[in-house]
């Protein structure tokens, strides 16, 4: 299993007083040398954090895995195909989300996908990822459009409120990483962990292939550094490498 690092908030940080600093890509090239498998980025439609010549220049310095995170719209799809990165992952995108809220509705895109998203990225070697909830329904129908992975959004698990709520959402999520698995799907999973939940997860969740993780990262790097913070994630999944 891989550790992808999404650096989104480093963006968010250098945004905030609009200054040159700090760099995203100069905060990859830690995350990797610390022994980050890639680099997960999101360009949004309102540029809120990832720029457009963020992407160039990960695209260029980024040695392992670029997962370009987007929404499918035409304009993304165009700067995806621009940009080349090894995977893309395909979110839901709300203007007024402060982050990601949810999977995508598989049922509502289905035929968007099908017929528009999927033949103009499959002109190209870019894997795609859909991040979806842990439905049965929505895996299903990311099988049926031939994607590469999905992505499965632990955002329930992590924001639990319960015990009884985090195991329910535990079961779904090996549930359909089972089943994912036997469509021959790759299983990512992603949003809200940390070095709390990671375990609790790799624990149960198996098939897992990349996660990716950002937020809570970057958080726990303004006091560690990325270097410390990343071999402490990279030490917990090496500890459930068996289960996966
Ligand atoms: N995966 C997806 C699809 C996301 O949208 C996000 C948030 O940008 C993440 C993973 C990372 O989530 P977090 O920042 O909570 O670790």
């Amino acid at each position: 299993m891989k550790l992808l690092v999404n650096i989104d908030h480093v963006a968010t940080l250098r945004n905030a007083r609009g200054e040159g600093y700090p760099i995203p890509v100069e905060a990859a090239k830690v995350c990797e040398d610390a022994g980050a498998a890639g680099i997960v980025f999101h360009l949004r439609a309102d540029r809120r954090h990832i720029l457009d010549r963020d992407v160039v220049d990960l695209k260029k310095e980024v040695r392992g895995i670029t997962d370009f995170e987007m929404a499918a719209t035409e304009e993304m799809i165009g700067i995806l195909l621009q940009t080349n990165p090894t995977l893309c992952t395909l979110v839901p995108e709300g203007r007024e989300e402060l982050t990601t809220e949810g999977g995508l509705n598989m049922r509502t895109v289905y035929n968007d996908f099908k017929e528009r998203v999927f033949p103009e990225i499959r002109t190209t070697e870019i894997q795609i990822s859909l991040f979806v909830d842990p439905n049965p329904e929505d895996i299903e129908l990311a099988s049926k459009l031939g994607s590469d992975a999905v992505e499965l959004h632990t955002g329930t698990f992590a924001n639990a409120s319960s015990k009884e709520e985090m195991f329910a959402e535990l079961k779904r999520l090996k549930y359909a990483a089972e089943l994912a698995n036997d469509q021959g799907m790759k299983v990512n999973a992603g949003h809200g962990l940390n070095l709390e939940n990671l375990p609790v997860l790799l624990e149960v969740v198996p098939y897992l292939n990349e996660v990716s993780i950002g937020h809570a990262l970057i958080s726990k790097s303004l006091f560690w550094g990325f270097q410390k913070t990343v071999k402490a994630y990279l030490e917990i999944i090496s500890l459930y490498q068996d289960v996966q």
